[in-house]
């Protein structure tokens, strides 16, 4: 299927979000761009809101200096016309963390809020050339991680099956709608993901139990801990992807899983854009 036929009607941004690092944010966040780009067939900006820039450092090689970064967002002088992003691969187009400029947010003069609607509204304008932006957002730099929930329709949130991981989600949940009566009212979180789970770890399961049966909004597809997963960001790679022998079939299937159940839950018609 061409890009114009799967083209949807209006540009769906999600981000990856929770308020915990290393719960798998922007292992998730890199395999819904390539979802997206290689088996739906969408046009797919990916939108690196951490300073660390892992996000980035993994769909490019090309160094980012001198070209637009998410950091500009934030600027009253924002230009769209003005703004060059970084190619990745066939259909990704990558708005790259810039450390240096976005640690210097910090010490921006104008308030978080009015910072935080500039930059959300801006990548709003921005995503418009796209069908779909993925954010991935820091856990410790809140102009950062705001503005990546306020700009988009929904988030997702890695949780893995800890005590920490536990009580973060539950953070994440209360945060939300402070987040929402400021900047996005219309802001979905779409689901924790469960990740890292280890079959055999029997508080593993005994807190997918209890997470499943509080309030939290679990989504059905569990991530395992897999070595799998590590050896496809060496390579640059989805999990699905990689030469023969290296491609683990199970941890395939669980982010492919997983990234249909997000864009669903985002209100991606799966079955029109031919996936
Ligand atoms: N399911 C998994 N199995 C094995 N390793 C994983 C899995 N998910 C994430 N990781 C690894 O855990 C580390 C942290 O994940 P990352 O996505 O960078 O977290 P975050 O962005 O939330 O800080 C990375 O090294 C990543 O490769
Ligand atoms: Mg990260």
């Amino acid at each position: 299927m061409s890009n114009e036929q799967s083209r949807l009607a209006n540009p769906v941004i999600i981000s990856c979000s929770n308020l915990k690092g290393g719960e798998g944010k922007t292992t998730i966040a890199r395999h819904l761009v390539h979802y997206a780009s290689e088996v739906l067939g969408l046009r797919v900006l990916a939108a690196d809101f951490d300073p660390q820039g892992n996000l980035t450092d993994s769909l490019t090689s090309e160094k980012a200096s001198a070209r637009s970064s998410t950091a500009d967002l934030y600027a009253d002088d924002f230009d769209l016309s003005g703004v060059s992003v970084l190619e990745s691969a066939t259909n990704i187009s990558v708005l790259p963390a810039n450390k240096k400029s976005l640690e210097a947010l910090a010490e921006v003069a104008g308030g978080r809020k009015a910072l935080v609607s500039r930059a959300s509204s801006n990548l709003r304008a921005v995503a418009k050339a796209y069908d779909v932006v993925i954010v991935d957002t820091p856990t410790n730099a809140p102009l950062c991680y705001l503005a990546g929930i306020a700009a988009s329709d929904g988030s997702v949130s890695p949780v893995q099956m800890d005590v920490y991981g536990l009580r973060g989600a539950t953070d994440f949940v209360k945060e939300l709608p402070r987040v929402r009566a400021t900047y996005n009212a219309r802001h979905k979180h779409l689901g924790f993901v469960v990740n890292r789970f280890n079959a055999r770890a029997k508080s593993h399961a005994e807190i997918l139990d209890q997470a499943r049966a509080s309030n939290l909004p679990i989504l059905d597809t569990v991530i395992r801990d897999r070595i799998a997963v590590q050896d496809a960001l060496s390579r640059a790679m989805p999990v699905w992807r990689g030469p023969r022998g290296t491609v683990n079939r199970n941890a395939s299937k669980e982010f492919k899983t997983m990234c249909r159940e997000v864009f669903a839950a985002v209100g991606v018609d799966l079955a029109k854009v031919g996936a």
